[in-house]
């Protein structure tokens, strides 16, 4: 069966890869426990004054009152787009495209490492942040702070929206942002970073190269720090609080995962550390809360020409393994997903517990994008759109997994990015 998935995979034909078998009740790596994610949710909450005073909204305000100042994204069903589509099943979107500061699902990680950065700096320049009498996290806006933080540098490697987190909150915060940015990346990201004063570095090649490129030089600089998208546990934590967070409005929308109502959920996946931090967040916290994780079926989403968490998953070979072997060049309308190598902590952390991965032709996402906007008058980036065409790939492929194809069956596809896409770009692809 593999051989034939990979010579479909090598002709950049949509196919779809399910496991073996699956095993829900493996324990988390000790550094990724369920303790290390309630406290990147806390230290977010603990920011949510000063984040709320520094970006004005739109915050999100739903179910469970998440607080001003927390970033974070309503989940909202979209029957519309369902009946267009044919789909038996609900149909939900998660609206990342719509998260407070920079627009898509890497305001997550990337948010979380640079507070996090922040936060230690200051502590250990004796900042008395944690006492209540003396200061709060508001004490970043103020000018002693951010002289103590313009001293360091943040530096990342990146297709866009990860740079654009990072940039925003690192400039926001006092940092110098240095930003290395693959072929793919679109020219406004990077217009709107320089415009926030943070250093630009553009490359020929893909994000693999960005990334290696600015590893490389900050290695020679202690006061740089790295944000590694293919290895950092802190991006990693930032995005599994999305998870914790999520089992609150599966619940208030009468979601979560049960043997009568299994729910699947599709996730966009490049470099696979935002949708592995999710699919890890999500796994804890249901077990958190006494229910049975065999009912959450989590796929990953990516494009035919950039399949490496498919190919990663499927031969078993983890981060030594780059689409290139199979004849792909990488290239794609879905930028944020044009990445040729899967993250070594996402796959490992996720390989056995995930539903699957499959992959969507360039061509299918535009129809999406333009479907979406009418029936829905919702308006993602090509990227975001992978995992809503995951119940129709599903369908297609005659995939059984947990009752995918059954009306009984809950799909939630994860909108990525989309609300900061300048205008006339988004009437490119809405034209065609
Ligand atoms: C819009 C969008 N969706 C999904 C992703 C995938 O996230 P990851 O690279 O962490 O897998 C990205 C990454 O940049 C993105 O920009």
């Amino acid at each position: 069966m593999t051989r034939d998935l990979l010579a479909d995979v090598r002709l950049g034909v949509p196919t779809v890869w399910t496991p073996p078998s699956r095993d829900d009740a493996a324990p988390p790596a000790p550094s990724l426990a369920l303790a290390d994610v309630h406290a990147a949710d806390a230290r977010l909450r603990r920011f949510a004054p000063f984040l709320a005073g520094a970006f004005d909204g739109p915050w999100y305000d739903g179910p469970r009152g998440v607080e001003e100042g927390v970033i974070d994204s309503p989940l909202t069903p979209i029957p519309a787009m369902r009946d267009a589509l044919g789909l038996p099943h609900d149909l939900w979107l998660k609206r990342d495209d719509a998260l407070p500061v920079s627009g898509s699902i890497k305001a997550r990680g990337g948010i979380y490492e640079v507070l996090a950065l922040a936060e230690r700096i200051a502590l250990e320049s004796g900042w008395a942040g944690g006492d209540p009498e003396r200061g709060d996290h508001r004490d970043f806006a103020g000018s002693e702070l951010r002289d103590l933080l313009s001293g360091y540098t943040v530096a990342v490697g990146s297709t866009g929206n990860l740079g654009l987190s990072i940039g925003v909150m690192a400039r926001t915060l006092g940092f110098r942002a240095v930003i290395h940015m693959s072929a793919d990346a679109r020219a406004w990201k990077k217009d709107m970073l320089r415009g926030l004063g943070a250093e630009v570095v553009e490359y020929g090649g893909d994000y693999g190269l960005a990334v290696a490129t600015g590893r490389a030089q900050a290695e020679k600089d202690p006061r740089t720090h790295f944000v590694d998208d293919e290895t950092s546990r802190e991006l990693f934590l930032g995005y599994a609080v999305a998870g914790l967070r999520l089992v609150d409005q599966l619940e208030a929308a009468d979601l979560l995962p049960s043997a009568a109502h299994p729910l699947h959920v599709h996730l966009p996946c490049g470099v696979g550390g935002g949708p592995g931090g999710i699919v890890h967040g999500l796994h804890l916290a249901l077990r958190e809360r006494g229910l049975d994780t065999t009912h959450l079926h989590c796929w990953y989403a990516e494009p035919v020409q950039a399949p490496c968490m498919l190919l990663a998953l499927a031969t078993g070979r983890g981060d030594d393994v780059d689409v290139q072997e199979f004849g792909l060049d990488g290239a794609t309308l879905a930028d944020g997903l044009a990445v040729g190598r899967a993250s070594r902590l996402a796959w490992s952390a996720t390989k056995n517990r995930v539903a699957g991965a499959y992959t969507v032709r360039d061509a299918d996402l535009m129809d999406l994008l333009r479907r979406l906007d009418a029936t829905e008058g919702l308006r993602l980036e090509p990227s975001a759109l992978a995992g809503v065409a995951g119940p129709t790939a599903l369908h297609e492929a005659g995939i059984d997994v947990g009752d995918a194809r059954s009306p009984r069956s809950r799909h939630l596809a994860w909108a990525t990015g989309g609300s900061l896409v300048p205008a006339a770009e988004m009437e490119t692809y809405l034209r065609g």
